[in-house]
């Protein structure tokens, strides 16, 4: 089994169904739990950090299917996970007792292209005239929206962190934060214009923030000597980019485990300030540009660039040792697996 996701969430796969036969003896939900899921070596999971499939009632079909999916994953003849130790030091730990299948770090696999294929898109000359480590990057990924309320907001704390940005802009959408994953027709596309943004943004922020609609070329955006944090959903794809190119982040989960992976990077790794969304309340503008001063500026941001510099070195190193497991893996299946009989 490949496992795309950190070893923290397939950990909490692992030990769903002894937490489930805990939740059957407390007669409760997982949601309702006071205290914290303690996985071993991994942050403590509070409810409110919980992926929504966690949080449904233990009756319903979600839950049900998780279940499944947990108890399948267990059977696993073994599982690639797209992590890397020195992320995360517990990986394949069954430390309380649970029967693990063989578990291998082989990250982090980033998808990468070629630097030339994006130089020329619009950001990338743009970026060539900024100075070193000024930029914020802002996305929240391929399928993360913010209601129409709180994208203005976005706008409003970027412009007073006074900081010079690039949001990678989504249409609003009022009813999911996923609102963009599956390409509902709510998410608006941009021919609709940027009509949900405070009025005036645009001219007041013009040379210090470019906005680019929907997609734009993150992995080369992140290379980019001009970047100085990234704020980011932590989707796993784009915490791994995000270490992978030394670059600190500002977390702002959203859905599936992204507060997990928030928590891991701001208090395991240290490589991130998480703006509190605890409890999917509304973030004001001037915590968003708090946030954003502490992570660029200062004795704390500097801690930040410190840890996530080393951790990018040993990301290059953990990637080449990741590949010769790979090597080893493909190897005991050549050599285990008898060819198709000819008929
Ligand atoms: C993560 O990256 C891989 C490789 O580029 C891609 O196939 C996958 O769709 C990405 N996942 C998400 C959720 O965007």
């Amino acid at each position: 089994m490949f496992f795309t996701s950190p070893w923290m969430l397939l950990s909490l796969f692992l030990h769903l169904p002894s937490l489930d036969a805990d939740a059957a003896r407390a007669g409760g939900e997982h949601r309702d739990a006071t205290e914290p899921i303690r996985l071993p070596g991994c942050v403590p999971i509070h409810a409110h950090d919980l992926p929504s499939s966690m949080l449904a009632d233990r009756s319903s079909a979600t839950y049900a299917g998780l279940l499944a999916m947990a108890r399948d994953a267990a059977r696993a003849d073994g599982v690639l996970v797209n992590t890397f130790r020195e992320l995360e030091p517990a990986i394949g730990d069954g430390a309380d007792g649970l029967k693990l299948p063989p578990v291998h770090a082989v990250g982090p696999l980033i998808w990468t292209r070629p630097v030339a294929m994006d130089r020329d898109h619009e950001c990338l000359s743009w970026l060539n005239q900024q100075p070193r480590g000024s930029v914020v990057y802002v996305s929240f990924g391929s399928g993360g929206t913010l209601t129409w309320q709180q994208t203005a907001e976005l706008a409003l704390g970027l412009e007073l962190s006074q900081h010079r940005f690039i949001w990678a802009i989504k249409g609003p959408d009022q009813d999911t934060s996923s609102g963009a994953f599956f390409g509902t027709a709510n998410s608006r596309g941009e021919e609709e214009g940027m009509d949900f943004l405070p009025e005036g943004f645009i001219e007041r922020t013009r040379g210090v923030g470019l906005l680019v609609p929907s997609w734009a070329p993150q992995t080369s955006i992140l290379g980019h000597a001009s970047i100085g944090c990234f704020l980011t959903h932590c989707g796993w794809n784009s915490t791994l980019e995000s270490v992978s190119n030394g670059v600190p982040m500002i977390a702002w989960p959203l859905y599936a485990e992204q507060k997990m992976n928030a928590a891991m990077m701001e208090v395991q790794a240290k490589v991130a300030i998480r703006i509190n969304v605890g409890n999917e309340r509304f973030i004001m503008n001037e915590e968003i540009a708090n946030t954003i001063k502490r992570v660029m500026k200062g004795e704390e941001a500097e801690m930040l660039k410190m840890r996530i510099g080393e951790l990018k070195d040993k990301a290059v190193y953990a990637l080449s040792k990741g590949c010769s497991i790979l090597a080893q893996v493909t190897h005991v299946w050549k050599s285990t697996l008898q060819p198709s009989p000819k008929y």
